[in-house]
């Protein structure tokens, strides 16, 4: 046997045990949360509800900020404070701290000599705390997260995790760290703690549709927010360096983003992923910058296109768009020998007709409800394996895209092309700088060398 094949088998044994214990479990509201930490026998209790959990939140931008208040409403398990906060900019720590302060009272205790500012801040505030929200743009995250798991701290980590293979790679490494230091860790695909979601994908995988042979997945939408450069520097009355203007208008830079594909449609490609109980093998696929060109767009794309094939040669048809007037849909979709799924709705037709009819929490509260019941009762709850391999599975689709090429898993996992910069200094050089008319390349298929 070689050894594709004998990963391939590998990964499915895991699938089934995997898929297995899900049936078995009646907790179907951690979904598919506790999956990647089996082994690791319950033990070492941290903190019981009498115990106060001290938060930190680390970029305090709007996903941190209301995972920060999610964090602070599950005061209903045990007490939670937030300590420290970190960001790279005063600015917005100070935004958020208004507004926690503001809604929490007591609850938001940070003192002036526990706001940290810069690209060492996250250490500082990680040193303060039991649990830490990690919710820079997702460049940041395996250095973060690597820092707060060698801290010993549980850990609540926005998605994507990475975004380029050395990343995922760091990620994956920390992440069995944390499992051997019994940590808990969330990642924010919020699907899985949605309880028509988990339904559905339970029926699915329990054959409502029969043999699963075609799935797909889209985030077709609008543009989303820009920062001008222009607008940037007349609001703070200076220059801004390279290193901070990508920073402040991070949406459209490779390293700090991933491009849309990992940082938004990572939740639909997930979610197959999910159902599949594994990872695609390889990917083709098509993109460009087509119709958002601009000075203040950046490298990304505004649209990607990609095939990717599963193991036992299925095949997730995705599609991500950020043209504005064009078909939208955010959805995800199975189809299979007795029927077809719209899992983003829970419906199943075909020979075993079904809709889910029940009601779940908001599911951004209900991931923070999970990870804290976690650690409150010691339960071995470590997500980051899942967040990493979809990630991934976002980066191959753009590793095929970008280069036009067919591209393997395995050579894709283990690229040693890092998109980062090498240092981080506000003047620090950056890979990818504007030509004389302002204009930043785009990768060019066919040409552009990813893996
Ligand atoms: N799960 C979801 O549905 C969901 C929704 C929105 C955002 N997100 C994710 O949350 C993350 C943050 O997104 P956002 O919309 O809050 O962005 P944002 O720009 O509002 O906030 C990011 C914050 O991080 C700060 N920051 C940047 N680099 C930093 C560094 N090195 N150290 C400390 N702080 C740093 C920024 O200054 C900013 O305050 C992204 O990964 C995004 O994909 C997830």
């Amino acid at each position: 046997m070689n050894e594709k094949s004998s990963n391939t088998n590998q990964r499915k044994d895991e699938s089934v045990s995997r898929r297995k214990f899900l049936k078995s479990t009646s907790t179907a509201v951690l979904g598919g949360s506790i999956l990647s930490s089996l082994s690791v026998p319950p033990q070492g209790v941290f903190a019981d509800h009498h115990d106060e959990l001290k938060l930190a939140l680390i970029g305090c931008g709007g996903r941190g900020s209301g995972a920060a208040d999610q964090a602070l409403a599950t005061n209903d398990q045990g007490p939670v404070k937030l300590v420290a906060m970190a960001d790279a900019f005063r600015d917005r720590l100070d935004g958020s701290f208004s507004n926690l302060a503001q809604k929490h009272g007591d609850h938001v205790d940070v003192p002036e000599s526990q706001k940290f500012v810069g690209f060492d801040a996250y250490k500082k505030a990680i040193a303060l705390a039991d649990v830490i929200i990690l919710a820079t743009p997702p460049g940041f995250r395996p250095i973060h997260f690597e820092e707060a798991v060698k801290q010993g701290k549980h850990v609540f980590m926005e998605k994507p995790v990475a975004t380029d293979a050395p990343g995922v790679r760091k990620v994956l490494a920390a992440a069995k760290v944390a499992e051997n230091k019994h940590l808990k860790v969330g990642v924010g695909l919020q699907r899985h703690h949605q309880a028509g979601y988990i339904e559905t994908i339970n029926r699915l995988q329990d054959g409502a549709i029969g043999d699963i042979i075609a799935m797909r997945a889209y985030w077709n939408g609008n543009t989303p927010w820009v920062l001008k450069r222009e607008n940037l520097e007349k609001q703070y009355g200076r220059k801004l360096t390279e290193m901070e203007y990508q920073m402040r208008n991070w949406y459209y830079f490779n390293w700090i983003c991933g491009d849309h594909i990992t940082e938004q449609h990572i939740h639909n490609i997930d979610v197959i992923n999910w159902l599949k109980d594994d990872y695609p093998v390889k990917a083709n696929g098509m993109g460009g910058a087509e119709v958002r060109v601009g000075k203040d767009y950046g490298e990304i794309f505004d649209h990607h296109c990609v095939e990717f094939e599963y193991a036992d040669g299925s095949r997730m048809f995705s599609q991500c768009r950020h043209q504005v007037g064009c078909w939208n849909s955010v959805s995800e979709h199975a189809h299979g020998s007795k029927g077809a799924a719209r899992i983003d709705r829970y419906t199943i037709t075909g020979d075993n007709t079904w809709r889910f009819r029940g009601k779940g929490k908001n599911p951004y509260q209900q991931e923070l409800d999970d990870l804290f019941h976690a650690i409150r009762h010691n339960e071995a709850y470590n997500e980051a394996e899942y967040g990493a391999k979809s990630s991934m599975t976002s980066i191959l689709g753009r590793m095929a895209t970008y280069s036009g090429k067919e591209v393997e898993w395995d050579k894709a996992i283990a690229s040693k092309i890092s998109i980062m910069p090498d240092v981080f200094t506000w003047d620090a050089p950056m890979k990818s700088l504007p030509g004389p008319d302002g204009m930043y390349p785009t990768p060019v298929p066919g040409q552009s060398m990813v893996v």
